[in-house]
C-alpha cells in the first residue's frame, strides 16, 4: 500500500520546524504535539517498533509477503520507527530515505547498536574498564566509541550496561562494571555522558541506554535469562541505584530486562517502568524492550498470546518493542477494542519523538551519515592510542611475589606459552559486532614491540576458535599435544610468561559457566611448567573472576588482563616490563571456589559472623573459608603506599569529614585509588558490613605523601528503607579508608 507522498507532509513538518528555528530544538513539545496531530493510529504504533535489519540494503529489495518483505512494507508505510544492527553511512543513508521519503508523514528513524566498548577500535572490556576507576578514562572511552558509531550512522547504543551482579558463573559479568552500586553509578554516569555529550543533537555524540532494567545480574545461579527473586533491600539498595543515576545525568533511553523480578516480568511490570521509573524518577526518554522480550511473556507464563503481551508490556511503560512484532501487530486493534487508551500510545509516541528531536535527526535525517568512510582511518592512530591507554589502566596487578615484575629490559631466557598469547581475537571479548575479527594486538606482536629474543611454545591447544557471537567456543579436554614441548623449553628458560584463560567468546550473553577454573588442560600446563621452572608470571586474559587458588599459591607473580580490546598485548606487554605501574583494582571479587557464590564484599553481618570458640553452629563452610581469593577493590603495584592520621570531623547537617594521608612507601612512582568504606553499625534495616562511598585516583612520586578528604553528606550516609524511602538515620557509624575492601585504616564517629 503505497502512501500519497505527493505533497510529503514531513516537507512540511521541516517548514514548520525550520521556521520555529532552533525553537524546535528547545521546545519540542509543541513541534511533537504538531506531528502527533498528524498521526494515524498505525503511524503511531510504528513509532512504538523496531526491527532488526532485514535485508542488504544496498541490494534488491525484499519481495513476498511475509518475512523481510513484511518489514519493507511496513517501512514504507512508516511503521517503523527504528532498526536495530543497520550500520555503515550507505546502509543507513539507503533506510532513511525509504523513511523519510517513501512514507506519509517521512519520519526519520532511530539506528541502534551494541556499542558496548567501541565501535570499530575496541576499548576493555566493560568489566576492565572498570577495573581502572578512572571515571574520565572511562568517559573518554564512551566518547571515542560515540564519534566511531555516529560516523558509521548510527545515533543510538544499548549501553552503559549497569547491572549489578555478585555471581561470576553469569557471563555478562564483562558487559558491567561489576558488583558495587556506587562504584557502578559513578561509571554509569562517566559512560552516559561519554556518549551523549551535552548536546545530543551533535553529529559525534549518540543516544545511550541504561540496560537491562531491572535485575538481570541476580539470574539465579548465574545462568542466564533466569528467574530473578530479590528482597526490597537488594533492589532499593543494590540494584537500582546505577539506573537512578542514569536517569540523573539524563540517560536518552532505558532498555528493560528479559528476566522476571519476583514474578512479573521487568517487561510487564509497571512497578519499575511507571511507578519507579518514569513517575518517582520523572524519567522523560523511552523504554526500549529487549530483544524480544515482549513475546516472552508468552513462555513465562504472563501472557496467554502476544496480543495479551502487547497490552502488558503497553500498560506496564514498554515504549518500543524490539523484535516481537506484538506492537506492530496488535497494538492499534487493543486501542480500537477499548482495552488500550489512545493516551497511553501517544505517551510513547512522545517520548519517541523527544529523543529524535534531541538528535536533530527532524532537522537533518541524514545528519549521522554525513561522515567521510575514510575519517575511520585517519582516526585510528589517536584512538588506538587511547585504547592503549585505556587498556593498561585496566590491568589489575593481583600478586607479584619475589619481584619478577617488572621485567627488567636486560633479562635473558625469556618463555612464552600459551594459546591466548597468539590470540587476536579473543581480546576483542564477546561484543565487538563493529570490529574487525582477529584485529587485536596480541601478546606476543606487544612483546614483540619489545624484543625479539624471546621464545614461544604455544603448548596445547586450548580453543577451537571457530566461535563467534551466535556459537560457543569448544574447547580440548583431552589432546596433550605440545605439554612435553613447553615443559622442556620451560626448562631451559631464565623466566617463563605463561598467557592463560578464557577465550573471548567464553563469557558474554549466553555465556554461563558453572567451573571457573581455567579452561581445558591450562592448569595442567601451569603445573608442569612451575615444576620445571619456579620463575613464572601468570597473565590473565578472562571475562569475569576465575576460582584460582592453587594459582594464587603456587604462581609467584599473577597479572589481571582481562580482554583489553584492540590493543590489547602492547598494554599487556608495557606493564611486564614496567613501562606502565599496574594501577588497577578489582571491581568484583574473586571467589575460591563456585560454591560461594554468590559471593561479594558488601555483604550483611549475619547474626553468627563468628564464634570464638570456633564451634560449628556459626555462618560458615565446614569445606571452604569465607574468605574470597581477591577482595573487591584489590589491586598492587609496582611500588607500595602506606596510609595513616585518619581523621573524622563531624558537623552540622549530617556533613562528616573524612581525611588521609597517603604516602608512596617504595621506589617507582604509581598511582593508588583511595577507597573509602562506611558501615551504619544499627540500622531499621540491616546495613552491609561495609559499602563503598567515595574513592580518588591519586598518583605519588616515591616518597611523596598527600592528604585525601572525603565529606560524607546524607546522599552518602542514608539508604533506602523497605518503603523505599531514603532515610538518615543517627547512630554509630565505621569508616575505613584503604587501598582495597579488605585493608586500611578504620575510625568511628556517632551521627546525632
Ligand atoms: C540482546 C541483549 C541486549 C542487546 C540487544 C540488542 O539480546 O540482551 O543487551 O542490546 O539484544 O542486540
Amino acid at each position: 500500500m503505497r502512501q500519497d507522498t505527493s505533497l510529503n507532509p514531513f516537507c512540511a513538518l521541516i517548514l514548520v520546524i525550520t521556521a520555529m528555528g532552533s525553537q524546535a530544538q528547545k521546545q519540542p513539545e509543541e513541534a511533537i504535539d504538531a506531528l502527533l496531530a498528524k498521526m494515524t493510529l498505525e503511524e503511531k504504533v510504528g513509532q512504538m517498533n523496531q526491527y532488526n535489519g532485514f535485508y542488504d540494503v544496498t541490494g534488491p529489495a525484499p519481495v513476498g509477503a511475509s518475512g523481510p518483505a513484511l518489514k519493507y512494507e511496513h517501512l514504507k508505510n512508516g511503521w517503523v520507527g527504528s532498526m536495530l544492527n543497520v550500520h555503515g553511512i550507505n546502509e543507513v543513508r539507503a533506510f532513511q530515505k525509504i523513511a523519510v521519503e517513501e512514507s506519509r508523514l517521512g519520519i526519520p528513524l532511530l539506528f541502534g547498536f551494541d556499542v558496548i566498548h567501541g565501535y570499530r577500535t575496541q576499548s576493555p572490556i566493560p568489566m576492565a574498564e572498570a577495573a581502572s576507576w578512572d571515571l574520565g578514562a572511562m568517559e573518554a572511552s564512551a566518547q571515542l566509541a560515540a564519534r566511531e558509531a555516529a560516523a558509521a550512522g548510527l545515533n543510538w547504543t544499548f549501553a552503559p550496561m549497569v547491572d549489578i551482579s555478585r555471581d561470576a558463573r553469569w557471563g555478562r559479568v564483562m558487559e558491567g562494571a561489576g558488583e558495587d552500586p556506587y562504584l557502578g553509578a559513578q561509571i554509569a554516569k562517566a559512560r552516559i555522558r561519554g556518549f551523549q555529550g551535552d548536546d545530543l543533537s551533535n553529529p559525534h555524540t549518540i543516544a545511550a541506554c541504561a540496560k537491562h532494567f531491572a535485575g538481570y545480574g541476580f539470574a539465579e545461579a548465574g545462568k542466564d535469562y533466569n528467574t530473578v527473586d530479590v528482597g526490597t533491600n537488594t533492589l532499593y539498595n543494590m540494584i537500582l541505584p546505577p539506573f537512578h543515576a542514569s536517569v540523573e545525568a539524563d540517560v536518552a533511553t532505558v532498555m528493560n530486562a528479559f528476566n522476571i523480578l519476583n514474578g512479573v516480568p521487568a517487561t510487564g511490570n509497571g512497578l519499575l517502568q511507571r511507578n519507579i521509573l518514569k513517575n518517582k524518577w520523572n524519567f522523560e526518554g523511552f523504554v526500549i524492550s529487549d530483544w524480544g522480550s515482549i513475546g516472552e511473556m508468552v513462555p513465562h507464563g504472563f501472557a496467554k498470546d502476544l496480543k495479551n503481551a502487547a497490552l502488558s508490556a503497553v500498560t506496564a511503560g514498554a515504549d518500543m518493542d524490539m523484535e516481537s512484532y506484538a506492537y506492530v501487530t496488535h497494538l492499534a486493534e487493543l486501542v480500537k477494542e477499548g482495552a488500550v487508551d489512545e493516551a497511553l500510545i501517544d505517551e510513547a509516541v512522545r517520548r519517541i519523538l523527544r529523543i529524535k528531536f534531541s538528535l536533530g535527526l527532524f532537522e537533518d535525517p541524514y545528519r549521522y551519515c554525513q561522515t567521510p568512510p575514510e575519517t575511520l582511518k585517519q582516526w585510528e592512530e589517536t584512538h588506538m592510542a587511547q585504547v592503549l591507554d585505556m587498556a593498561k589502566r585496566s590491568i589489575v596487578l593481583l600478586k607479584n611475589d619475589g619481584q619478577l615484575l617488572p621485567i627488567s629490559k636486560d633479562q635473558e631466557g625469556i618463555l612464552v606459552i600459551g594459546d591466548l598469547a597468539d590470540d587476536k581475537n579473543s581480546p576483542l571479548g564477546s561484543w565487538r559486532l563493529g570490529s574487525v575479527d582477529h584485529s587485536a594486538v596480541s601478546v606476543l606482536e606487544g612483546i614483540s614491540a619489545y624484543r625479539d629474543d624471546f621464545n614461544y611454545v604455544q603448548g596445547p591447544k586450548v580453543f577451537d576458535d571457530q566461535a563467534d557471537f551466535l556459537h560457543h567456543v569448544s574447547v580440548n579436554t583431552t589432546n596433550t599435544k605440545g605439554m612435553e614441548e613447553a615443559v622442556e623449553a620451560a626448562k631451559n628458560a631464565e623466566l617463563v610468561i605463561m598467557v592463560l584463560g578464557e577465550h573471548g567468546f567464553m563469557s558474554g550473553e549466553g555465556r554461563s559457566r558453572t567451573d571457573l577454573g581455567l579452561p581445558g588442560l591450562q592448569q595442567d600446563l601451569l603445573k608442569a611448567v612451575l615444576a620445571a621452572n619456579k620463575n613464572v608470571v601468570l597473565v590473565l586474559m578472562n571475562g569475569r573472576p576465575l576460582t584460582l587458588p592453587w594459582e594464587k599459591e603456587h604462581v609467584p607473580a599473577i597479572l589481571e588482563t582481562w580482554h583489553l580490546g584492540s590493543q590489547s598485548g602492547h598494554a599487556i606487554a608495557q606493564v611486564l616490563f614496567g613501562d606502565y605501574n599496574p594501577s588497577g583494582k578489582l571491581p568484583m571479587t574473586f571467589p575460591r571456589s563456585v560454591g560461594q557464590l554468590p559471593l561479594y564484599y558488601n555483604h550483611y553481618a549475619t547474626g553468627r559472623p563468628f564464634d570464638e570458640n570456633d564451634n560449628v553452629f556459626w555462618s560458615h563452610y565446614t569445606d571452604e573459608k569465607n574468605e574470597p581469593l581477591f577482595p573487591f577493590g584489590h589491586g598492587l603495584s609496582y611500588t607500595t603506599f602506606g596510609y595513616n592520621d585518619l581523621q573524622i570531623k563531624t558537623l552540622p547537617d549530617s556533613i562528616v569529614e573524612i581525611g588521609v594521608t597517603v604516602e608512596n612507601t617504595g621506589n617507582l612512582s604509581g598511582e593508588e585509588v583511595v577507597q573509602l568504606y562506611l558501615h551504619d553499625v544499627v540500622a531499621s534495616v540491616v546495613r552491609p558490613i561495609k559499602e563503598l562511598k567515595g574513592f580518588k585516583k591519586i598518583k605519588l612520586e616515591p616518597g611523596a605523601r598527600q592528604k585525601i578528604t572525603f565529606t560524607l553528606t546524607e546522599k552518602e550516609l542514608g539508604f533506602y528503607n523497605n518503603a523505599y524511602e531514603w532515610v538518615v538515620e543517627p547512630g554509630l557509624f565505621q569508616v575505613m579508608v584503604g587501598g582495597s575492601s579488605a585493608a586500611g585504616l578504620r575510625a568511628g564517629f556517632e551521627l546525632k
